[in-house]
């Protein structure tokens, strides 16, 4: 039997993204319906998504959603059946999700998230005439409060509830006074409910009310019960830990497809390696670096915050580029980082290229012309960018945590004996194991060019798709299904 599940998320790919989440949100939908599991997707109503939906029927009319008239409207949008919450007082706001003009966070972000997540549990509820589903699964804070929404206020028919971590980093704290204006009752400011420190936790809502809790790698399920990775949040984590479980993310194969590229100079497979040269000879030209096919040339493409830890790599910058390589730089955020890496850059022309913004083509083509693909995370629930590094041929680089550990095999003695390693790993956060990673990656490429294209080879050759992920995650929603229960 097919099992109906509703897809709660802020972001979706290619519409509205700022991370990770967009990409999963995008492509775990496709790989479910294989294994049995119809999505629909509910996203807010921001302008690109009302932009993008076709085919939209107004589901149901609100009218006051914290502060304002809403609409779920049902279409379609990026090939997805989805519901949107069209909440101009909300929504309708351009640029970033979360982030006004000044680049702080709206002020009424409760309100926005809160009317997201009670729309969230109104349909998974079956409160919407026309809609039912089995199962929701709720993407990191943004959708946390719906839990909690169907604890305290619950429906004729629950739904079984997934809440997503992606990021643990993130968690929705907002002021106590607002508990009354998300409609929740007195008892939900308790130690079992959405109190958290004296303030409301829309992540630890989720939390507390899901039925099963995951995150997207297995280490990082691991790390986040300890006091290091749990931000705050081990204690209840470990205490729930026979519900919690990871998930490997998956990436869409057909997005991240260097075969069928059209971002690319040159479009390449593992048959064909040697044309990565021509892609990374334009990188090369793009970035104002010298056209030098010997040069190690470093691809880093992420948010500039002190998760991914390109501090360690600007400490290290001056002594790489003096052992010859160059840095294709593509990411946006914080300010002294940025700042940092313009100066970086102007120092050294023709070695550092950084494009500080925001952009889908460059993200491919850094992955398709660098050598190898640094990720220096101080923490990583999963990190995508890693995996569309092997399938495109950069060597990765990374910090042995999360995700990372669990999607990169370093070229350690056994591994390349075996012939199964795909990249090198360091101790994250340790700037002396981040060079001494470097040095090792660099020696291989310079002398051992066969050794060096056996892990391009290899990583190219990994599975990373959706396939198994998305078996793993329609078994768990089969478990907690009611239907499946009854
Ligand atoms: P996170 O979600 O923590 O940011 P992930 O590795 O899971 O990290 O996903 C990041 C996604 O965002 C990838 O698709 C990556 O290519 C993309 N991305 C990040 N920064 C940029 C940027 N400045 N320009 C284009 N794409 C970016
Ligand atoms: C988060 C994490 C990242 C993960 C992504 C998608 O943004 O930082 O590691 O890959 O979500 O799950």
């Amino acid at each position: 039997m097919v099992l109906r599940l509703l897809s709660v998320t802020s972001e979706l790919y290619p519409i509205i993204k700022t991370g990770g989440l967009a990409d999963v949100a995008g492509a775990l939908p496709a790989a479910l319906e294989k294994a049995g599991v119809d999505t629909t997707t509910l996203v807010p109503g921001h302008p690109a998504v009302i932009d993008a939906l076709s085919g939209a029927v107004p589901l149901h009319h609100y009218n006051a959603l914290m502060g304002g008239q809403a609409t779920l409207l049902r279409g379609s949008a990026a090939g997805l059946d989805v519901i949107v919450l069209d909440a101009p007082h909300l929504f309708d706001r351009p640029g970033n999700p979360y982030l006004g003009p000044d680049g702080r966070d709206w002020p009424d972000n409760a309100l926005r998230y809160g009317a997201f997540a009670r729309a969230a549990a109104d349909l998974a509820g079956g409160r919407v005439a026309g809609f039912d589903v089995d199962v929701v699964q709720l993407h990191d804070w943004q959708a946390g409060l719906a839990a909690a929404y169907l604890h305290y206020d619950p429906p004729a028919r629950r739904p079984g509830v997934v809440a997503t971590i992606h990021n643990l980093a993130f968690q929705g704290i907002f002021p106590a006074y607002l508990l009354g204006s998300l409609g929740l009752p007195a008892e939900a400011f308790s130690l079992d409910g959405v109190e958290y420190h004296g303030s409301i936790s829309f992540l630890k809502a989720g939390l507390i009310f899901a039925d099963r809790i995951t995150t997207v790698s297995p280490t990082y399920a691991a790390e986040i019960m300890e006091e290091d990775a749990g931000m705050g949040l081990d204690g209840l984590l470990a205490g729930r830990a026979d519900i919690v479980s990871g998930i490997l993310n998956g990436i869409d194969t057909d997005v991240w497809n260097p075969a069928e590229d059209p971002a690319l100079a040159a479009p390449f497979s593992a048959a064909t390696l040697s044309a990565r040269g021509a892609n990374k000879a334009a990188l090369q030209r793009d970035l104002g670096l010298d056209i030098d096919p010997r040069a190690f040339l470093i691809g880093s493409v992420g948010r500039l915050t002190e998760q991914k830890g390109m501090d360690l790599l600007l400490a290290l910058l001056p002594e790489l580029v003096g052992h010859g390589a160059q840095l294709a730089l593509l990411g946006s955020g914080d300010r002294d980082l940025e700042a940092a890496l313009r100066t970086l850059a102007q120092t050294h022309p023709g070695r550092i290229g950084c494009h500080i913004g925001y952009d889908e083509g460059l993200a491919h083509r850094i992955e398709a012309g660098a050598d190898i693909f640094l990720m220096p995370s101080r923490f990583e629930p999963c990190g995508l960018t890693q995996m569309y590094a092997l399938r495109y041929g950069a060597v990765p680089v990374v910090a042995r945590v999360g995700g990372l550990a669990d999607t990169v095999i370093d070229a350690g003695p056994y591994a390349l004996a075996q012939r199964v390693a795909t990249g090198f790993q360091f101790a994250p956060g340790s700037l002396g194991s981040t060079r001494a990673a470097l040095m090792r990656a660099m020696a291989m490429h310079r002398d051992a060019p066969d050794a060096w294209a056996r892990l391009q080879r290899n990583g190219m050759a990994t599975d990373c798709s959706w396939t198994t992920p998305a078996r793993q995650y329609a078994a768990l929603f089969r478990s907690i299904s009611p239907s499946s229960l009854a």
